[in-house]
């Protein structure tokens, strides 16, 4: 897969030389490459902003500039563009596993108070373009986000984690609930022991222990997610659980009837 980030900042995109993305890079299974928006610039002080039409606080990055970056990278051929800004659809792990998917991104980091809307606008007829907020905070501009996408699409790519097992039980993944807790030796630290059914070797009883631990963070901090979820995948003992926490099933869905 090939990611081309666009930033005024390129060397704000240095982690992606590191760790697991590094090693993919390394291995030919990513290609990553950084531009400097200013090599698009025309004039001598390779000015990226303007004054906002309409006036109003701040700077606002020029369409044409961002016009010649994105019709010379598009040369090569088709991609999608992802624009990162506080007003976007929050970015998740679905964006995640459907990008792996795909040939090419194009992630076009904007700075000051955004991209003139001209941009997403001529683009949007011509490729696939998602204007992605990472969540609801103001960054000082798009690289942590691209940080962010390549990290989160990478790991998903074959071959980039060692282990894919570890990428199928872990939060957000396909059944919709948090990740229940993990421990490792010592058995016993500062005075707090690791859960019994762990050390049982029982593992009927363990995976049972994980679901209901899963099912129970979830309600706690993220009941937007179980409100959410496909009740056809719970079992009797789901159910079981969920009602202990005040959930029951109302008709193909979760609700929350009395806080546990
Ligand atoms: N740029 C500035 N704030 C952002 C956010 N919350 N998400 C994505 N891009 C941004």
């Amino acid at each position: 897969m090939r990611v081309d980030v666009v930033t005024i900042f390129p060397e704000y995109l240095a982690p992606l030389e590191l760790s697991l993305v590094g090693k993919a890079r390394q291995a030919g299974l990513l290609d990553v490459r950084v531009h400097d928006l200013r090599d698009w610039t025309t004039d001598r002080h390779r000015t990226v902003d303007d004054t906002p039409f309409g006036g109003g606080a701040g700077m606002v990055m020029r369409p044409d500039v961002w016009g010649r970056a994105l019709d010379e990278l598009l040369a090569d051929g088709p991609a999608r563009l992802v624009v990162p800004t506080p007003s976007g659809e929050p970015f998740t792990q679905r964006h995640a596993e459907s990008w792996a998917g795909e040939d090419r991104l194009i992630v076009a980091c904007g700075r000051y108070e955004g991209i003139d809307a001209r941009v997403v606008e001529h683009y949007r007829d011509r490729l696939p373009v998602t204007e992605l907020s990472l969540g609801d905070y103001v960054l000082n501009g798009g690289e942590v986000a691209a940080l962010v996408v390549v990290e989160a699409v990478a790991r998903l790519l074959p071959g980039v984690v060692g282990n894919p097992d570890s990428l199928v039980e872990e939060s957000h993944g396909a059944d919709g609930l948090l990740e229940y807790p993990v421990y490792t030796k010592p058995a016993a630290w500062e005075g707090l022991d690791v859960p019994d059914v762990l050390l049982s070797g029982h593992h009927g009883k363990v995976e049972r222990w994980r679901r209901d631990e899963a099912l129970e963070r979830t309600a706690e901090r993220r009941p937007d997610l179980l409100a959410r979820l496909d009740v056809a995948a719970l079992d009797k003992h789901d159910r079981q659980t969920l009602g202990r926490l005040g959930w029951v099933v109302v008709g193909n869905h979760l609700e929350l009837v009395r806080p546990a």
